[in-house]
């Protein structure tokens, strides 16, 4: 294969990681110039180019160098390792919190569920062939897998299977389909995907980079409220300490005239060391919240 300097990363071309995935590429400031129906996006500011393709197709880019690096759902990277025993060509570098569904086992909506052993015998449907074998063997059942390239969710009313191993995301698709979701095979999301080996060249370098600011934006998804009640004297050695320098909303405490309540989003993640630091400085009742929701 020619040497390449540039970086090359597969994203899927259309379906559900496609416009998030390239979201995600610009926010850590890659530009392309794009043309969604084109296979090749050139990287405008800096030496990394996109590949649009197939996610299925995605793991095999990466192990045969195509690609250096691809965005790829964990149940697909997971099942092309399976199929590929002993070697291990590629890597979970990130994951990405975005694209989250499930692989799960769902029989028809009028079937009890008493648990794996009562497969043994039927025949299952699946797009994922070897993440259901290896779900089997761990569970000791003896069952037929059905092999199928899509539309897994008809074959138990064609009558080819009595049920199916298949993503489920929203569950809309197995409502549509009158089936119901019983065991969880795996859980899943997009997640960045790279050879086992690091490129020795620019390429690594340049992966390197992507790495760093990739972290710098997934952590603006760590973002934590917190709040806490303080002496008035201690305020400005708490605001010291407040994680990420944030602006706090400052508030009195009715019946407290010597105390503050104060408030803050912090952009990343708050550690205990944080409010132990802000304890002996002075303040009491923490609480560090999740953040679900922000409009600015
Ligand atoms: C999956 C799966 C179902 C659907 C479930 O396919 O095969 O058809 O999504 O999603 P829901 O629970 O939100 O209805 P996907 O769109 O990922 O396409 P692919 O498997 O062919 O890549
Ligand atoms: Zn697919």
């Amino acid at each position: 294969m020619m040497p390449r300097d540039r970086l090359r990363i597969a994203v899927q071309k259309s379906g559900r990681l496609g416009d998030p995935s390239r979201e995600l590429l610009s926010r850590c400031g890659l530009k392309f110039r794009s043309s969604r129906d084109k296979l090749f996006c050139f990287g405008e500011n800096m030496a990394v180019d996109l590949l649009l393709v197939r996610d299925d197709d995605i793991p095999g880019l990466i192990a045969d160098g195509v690609c250096d690096l691809g965005v790829v759902g964990r149940n697909v990277l997971d099942e092309a390792a399976l199929a590929t025993p002993g070697e291990m060509p590629y890597r979970e570098l990130r994951a990405l919190g975005f694209g989250g569904c499930r692989l799960s086992i769902a029989l028809p909506q009028d079937e009890a569920w008493t648990g794996p052993q009562q497969l043994a015998g039927k025949r299952i449907a699946t797009t994922y062939p070897n993440q259901l074998a290896d779900w089997l063997r761990r569970n000791e059942v003896d069952a037929q897998i059905v092999t199928l390239s899509g539309s897994v969710e008809i074959a138990p009313r064609l009558g080819t299977a009595d049920l199916i191993c298949d993503l489920v995301s929203s569950g809309a698709t197995l409502a549509a389909n009158q089936l119901r979701e019983t065991a969880v095979i795996m859980q899943s999301e997009a997640v960045l995907a790279g050879a086992a080996e690091m490129p020795r060249d620019e390429r690594g370098d340049l992966i390197e980079l992507l790495l760093r600011r990739l972290d710098g934006v997934l952590n603006v998804r760590e973002s934590r409220l917190l709040m806490l009640k303080a002496p008035r004297a201690a305020l400005a050695a708490i605001v010291d300490l407040l994680p990420g320098r944030p602006l706090p909303t400052v508030t009195t405490i009715e019946g407290r005239p010597d105390d503050i309540a104060l408030q803050c989003v912090c952009s990343g993640n708050v550690s205990w060391q944080d409010l132990e630091a802000m304890k002996r400085a002075g303040a009491q009742g923490m609480l560090v919240l999740p953040v679900e929701m922000m409009l600015a």
